[in-house]
């Protein structure tokens, strides 16, 4: 057995007799290097930083992390504008220091994702360089270049979901090229065989160095409608003020799948995963992204668990849902580009609860979750207090109704001290008050906090068959409160009941139906909850509790 669980880690084996692989039983961490800890102390986080926090990783209970990018980059977007993409930009260490990282994760056992931004590039990348400086250039065609309508009109009304039209006059050739995002991030011409087969090399090439996959960035704009047909006109007007459009012909195009086929098929050579940004309205467009014969994303982010309220109906349909969809679930419960969850339900009465209840909610579903830095310490955003204080382009074009990302992206908060631990340096981004309370140090050593309880949960995953490999069954299915499943599989089944109300609750489980005619259970974690009567299976539950058990027969 232990055998096969380390030559597992190279290699693209069954860790279990149902035949799944490493990264369904995988707990990912996203972090962001920017933040996540400085160890030169220049106020911005960098790879050996990473590195010297593995032991914390582990402690926690992650098995893979994936690191936003962190390849040279002019950082418009804060490395989502990457000017080469095989390099670690200087400010971030080096490709030895990158090698070290990966060489010291796997000795604790823990797997290094990269981000790949595949839809577009900085403007300062040698491709877009060359493809700007003329018509002929050999690189012009590896960007989306048009003539405009007229003087001063662009090919067509798309826009960039940044705030300005998606096209930008170059007069050094006299044409428009395509941004989907900042104008600094030139959309590459996914139709252009050369472009795919350097993007396909510069996967190998990070596969070649260990990384064990790739989160794919944009996924749904790599296509564009040939023809740049208008975009239909929607209803309303956006976060910047404009009317709504209907992103008909620039996002979601069927080529998409033919990509994300094409970037499958490297990655199962070298026993890589890929994770998917994939924003999706819907379960059904979700599901595509698995690919028909499973020949696309292995982890497409079921980023629509993000927007869900918190109310058990709400969740209970959902679940059910992406359950039901065929694929493995990939949970999210936020990140880098959204406001942090702690922040989204906190209801100024039980917060903290509510963050414990979200975490035993979403890691002990069946599929693989992924985490993200700071949230299992209760890290709260940090939101600019005025428009000056924004470093997020967005969040200056659009304030204030668009305040950017930066309230989710500050430095990770390690200890009570000044910075949070982060730098002895002054931080890229401010540090909140409230990291006083909510840092790794002192959360430590208190066993109710939010960190407490987040290593408790990863501990039973790691250890209860059933939360990795069980089925998801639902239980008392009407009730309006309270979240309750059970987890089965073979002998052994794990009840998981929550509370998702700000009232007490009391429940109770008949689970003959189950195979239980006289249940017992044994608490496995019980936090503003307890069993009241063990053989009837009652359970009370304080506001947002959560209530996690064994059932046997
Ligand atoms: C999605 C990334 O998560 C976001 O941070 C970035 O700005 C855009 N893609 C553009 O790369
Ligand atoms: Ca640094």
């Amino acid at each position: 057995r232990r055998v096969l669980f380390r030559s597992a880690f190279a290699q693209n084996k069954p860790v279990d007799e149902q035949g799944h692989l490493w990264w369904q039983h995988a707990v990912f961490y996203e972090l962001y290097p920017r933040s996540f800890a400085d160890s030169n102390n220049d106020g911005i986080g960098d790879l050996n930083g990473i590195t010297s926090k593995l032991d914390y990783l582990k402690q926690l209970g992650i098995d893979a992390i994936w690191i936003t990018p962190c390849f040279p980059s002019p950082q418009i977007d804060f490395g989502y504008d990457v000017s080469d993409y095989l390099n670690i930009d200087p400010m971030y260490g080096t490709l030895q220091d990158f090698d070290t990282l990966v060489q010291e994760a796997k000795k604790h056992g823990i797997r290094i994702v990269l981000d790949f931004v595949v839809n577009h590039t900085s403007d300062q990348h040698k491709w877009f360089l060359d493809s700007r400086s003329s018509k002929t250039s050999a690189h012009r065609d590896w960007y989306i270049w048009r003539n405009g309508k007229g003087p001063g009109q662009p090919p067509n009304n798309w826009q960039s979901i940044f705030g300005t039209p998606a096209w930008k006059y170059d007069p050094a050739t006299e044409q428009y090229y395509y941004h989907y995002f900042y104008p600094e991030q030139p959309d590459l011409n996914w139709r252009n065989p050369q472009v795919q087969e350097a993007m396909f090399d510069v996967t190998r090439f990070w596969y070649k160095r260990g990384v064990a996959g790739l989160r794919l960035d944009a996924v749904d704009s790599l296509y564009e409608d040939p023809d740049l047909t208008d975009n239909p006109l929607g209803a309303g007007t956006d976060k910047f003020g404009r009317p709504n459009r209907i992103e008909k012909f620039n996002r979601n195009l069927p080529e998409v799948h033919t990509a994300l086929q094409d970037l499958r098929k490297i990655a199962d050579q070298y026993d890589a995963v890929l994770i998917g940004e994939t924003w999706t309205p819907d379960v059904e467009a979700l599901k595509k992204y698995y690919g028909k014969h499973s020949n696309e994303l292995q982890l497409p982010m079921d980023l629509m668990f993000t927007t869900l309220k918190l109310s058990a109906p709400v969740y209970r349909q959902h679940i059910a849902a992406l359950d039901a969809a065929g694929g493995w679930p990939t949970y999210v419960i936020t990140n880098h580009d959204i406001v942090r969850s702690y922040s989204r339900y906190a209801d100024g009465l039980h917060d903290e609860q509510i963050a414990k209840v979200l975490a035993g909610l979403y890691l002990t579903l069946r599929g693989t979750p992924i985490m993200y830095y700071g949230e299992e310490i209760g890290m709260q955003n940090n939101d600019p207090k005025g428009k000056e204080d924004v470093r997020d382009p967005i969040g200056i074009l659009g304030w204030p109704l668009e305040k950017g990302r930066d309230g989710e992206r500050t430095p990770m908060q390690w200890s009570s001290g000044a910075n949070a631990g982060f730098t002895t340096g002054t931080p890229w981004l401010p540090v909140p008050d409230s990291a006083k309370t909510y840092n790794v140090e002192t959360e430590s050593k208190d066993a109710n906090s939010i960190l407490s309880f987040y290593m408790q949960v990863l501990r039973l995953r790691k250890e209860e068959p059933a939360l990795r490999e069980g089925s998801y069954i639902a239980l008392n299915e009407s009730d309006a409160n309270v979240l309750s499943y059970l987890r089965q599989y073979r002998d052994d089944s794990v009840l998981v009941v929550l509370n998702l109300s700000a009232e007490k609750q009391q429940v109770s489980f008949d689970l003959t139906h189950q195979g239980f005619a006289a249940p017992k259970t044994k608490t496995l974690l019980e936090s503003a909850a307890a069993a009241v009567d063990a053989a009837a299976v009652t359970v009370t539950l304080d506001p947002y509790g959560v209530f996690i058990a064994k059932v046997t027969k």
